[in-house]
């Protein structure tokens, strides 16, 4: 599907298996949702360009490659996507981080926003929005405009599971943004929840409910 990688490296799915099974307590979830964060950072920067620079090493001068400056910005959602920033900021320390609070109204399913904090040059950097769940996509989908708003173009949306739903929803809304997914599952239950899944993330990841 276009747009859309779906990540089957071993590790990475091996690693959801882990997260999804419901005997997996908040310490080890929080943990393996770091990890999976960081193999799939190293994925959606595959494409970070390089330039040459010269160095020298202990044996004499060479040309070598560096990144060439490109500029970061995480985008957590708020509660459930603070679970994946550390993960990535192992393997991109020098990016920034932006925070998006936006609940999903568990009656109208329609997202709400109570916070935005964004870094002030986000026109200028390429912004990697996580959240570990796209069900509905309606989260994800109102993230991205608000990040839009502000002026940012460049945007990629990294999710740990996927609905066939959110990933249409995404799609349609933001075409020009690539989705990064450990998994696309099944369908959504009758409350939007993600099947198989791993439940609700943000209560897993914080030991809440
Ligand atoms: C979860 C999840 C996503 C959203 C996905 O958050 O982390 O943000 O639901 O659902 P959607 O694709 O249908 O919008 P939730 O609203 O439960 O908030 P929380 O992270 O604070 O628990
Ligand atoms: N939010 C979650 O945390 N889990 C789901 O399955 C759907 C939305």
């Amino acid at each position: 599907m276009e747009n859309v990688h779906v990540l089957d490296h071993p590790l990475i799915q091996h690693k959801l298996t882990l997260i999804r099974d419901k005997n997996t307590g908040a310490k080890d979830f929080r943990e393996v949702v770091k990890e999976l964060s960081m193999l799939m950072a190293y994925e959606v920067t595959r494409h970070l360009p390089l330039e040459e620079v010269e160095i020298e090493t202990p044996m004499g001068r060479t040309k070598a490659k560096a990144l060439s400056g490109r500029k970061l910005g995480i985008v957590p959602i708020l509660r459930a996507g603070l679970g994946m920033v550390d993960g990535m900021l192992n393997l991109v320390p020098a990016a920034k981080v932006g925070h998006i609070g936006l609940y999903r109204d568990p009656k109208t399913l329609q997202p709400v926003e109570y916070y935005c904090k964004l870094p002030a040059d986000v026109q200028e950097r390429e912004l990697i929005v996580v959240d570990p769940m796209l069900a509905t996509g309606g989260s994800a989908k109102a993230a991205i405009q608000f990040i839009k708003d502000k002026g940012a173009t460049n945007i990629k949306l990294v999710c740990l599971i996927a609905a066939p739903e959110g990933i249409q929803a995404i799609r349609e809304a933001h075409p020009d943004v690539e989705i990064y997914v450990a998994a696309v599952d099944e369908r959504l239950d009758e409350n939007a929840y993600i099947v198989p899944g791993l439940g609700d993330a943000g209560d897993r990841l914080f030991g809440t409910k």
